[in-house]
């Protein structure tokens, strides 16, 4: 059992050991509102913050406002992430919909304009696709949130190889195509590492979405769940540590939450800094912390394949009752 592995360094009320930035801490615990703590980090230190914010619905960690006071609100913060960051870091940022009276407004769309207005350049608008959530009766179902991918400048690191897919058709060859000069017809089309994973993700489609379904004690058999409202899956941060950042890089998370993005990046030999306001999450991710420490935190593993359901589970069945009473099912 390996014990006290990383190096971790607490500026917090009640964990406090240190008040100072730490240059050679695995972990940096930052307690309270992140405008606030981020200041304690110097310029230019941070290669990737990856995080989901607050998106103003009345979550237990938030008062709901009006649209614009939220956005005028995070402004500052944009502007503190802009300077932590390396010239040649980045920036994930995942967020879903603003909902009003059943009105949606997409944050996305509003925190593009605030990102570029900073001098951020977006890379990518990642689609975060799942299958569990409420069930609409006024419009169409939500299923997906974005990330939005930027970057401080041009010179980034993005490790295409380190996040390759299996290809579907691996064994696909040219045909009948000359470039440069060079025959090339017949050799394999694809890259033998794999394909770009694509702005598309379906990651958590399994167990992840099991714990949303009425089916009784999944949700406490999900490896990763607590009892934080809005948790990241560890393997959506990873995919991107993996192409974002190096070996040794500093990840920050401003809303760091029960610490999905610090596991993240401590599980893959990254430094990581997690800023949050809520004592019991920070518990939360310190007992996580503590957990991948001993080699006893349960996460799902990266990369493992996509669940598709046979058709043969009970519920995946149409009910009985259904079938009895001869619904004009159109599917
Ligand atoms: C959407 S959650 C993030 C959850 C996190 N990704 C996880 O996996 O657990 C947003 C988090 O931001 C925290 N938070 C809200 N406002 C904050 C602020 N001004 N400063 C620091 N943390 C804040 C909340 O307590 C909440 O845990």
């Amino acid at each position: 059992m390996v014990q006290n592995k990383f190096n971790i360094s607490f500026i917090t009320k009640k964990f406090k050991k240190s008040n100072n930035y730490n240059a050679s801490a695995d972990l940096m615990m930052l307690e309270g509102d992140t405008l606030k703590v981020i200041k304690k980090i110097p310029n230019k230190k941070v290669k990737l913050i990856i995080t989901s914010p607050p998106y103003n619905l009345e979550k237990e960690y938030e008062k709901k406002q009006s649209l614009e006071d939220y956005l005028n609100k995070m402004s500052p913060y944009i502007k503190e992430f802009y300077r932590v960051l390396k010239n040649d870091g980045s920036i994930c940022w995942q967020v879903g919909s603003y909902v009003n009276k059943s009105e949606v407004f997409p944050l996305d769309i509003f925190y593009y304009k605030m990102f570029k207005a900073s001098g951020f350049k977006l890379r990518n608008r990642i689609i975060w696709h799942f299958n569990h959530g409420l069930h609409s009766s006024k419009r169409l179902s939500g299923r997906y949130e974005t990330l939005l991918w930027f970057t401080k400048s041009d010179n980034y690191t993005f490790n295409l190889d380190k996040i390759r897919v299996p290809s579907k058709y691996p064994g696909k060859r040219k045909k009948n195509y000359i470039a440069k000069n060079k025959k090339v017809s017949g050799k394999p089309s694809g890259n033998p590492l794999g394909k770009n994973p694509s702005d598309y993700w379906e990651i958590m489609t399994n167990e992840w979405e099991l714990g949303f379904w009425d089916i009784p004690n999944v949700k406490a058999h999900h490896p990763e769940k607590t009892l934080h409202p809005c948790q990241f899956p560890i393997e959506l941060v990873e995919r991107c540590i993996f192409g974002f950042t190096n070996e040794k890089d500093l990840v920050l998370d401003p809303y760091s939450g029960t610490g999905s993005a610090i596991l993240a990046a401590l599980k893959n030999n990254r430094r990581s800094i997690g800023c949050e306001i809520k004592k019991k999450y920070i518990k939360i991710a310190l007992d996580r912390v503590k957990k991948l420490e001993e080699g006893k935190l349960p996460y799902r593993k990266f990369g493992k394949p996509i669940h598709i359901p046979s058709g043969k589970e009970k519920v995946a069945q149409i009910p009985r009752e259904w079938v009895k009473k001869n619904y004009n099912f159109n599917f």
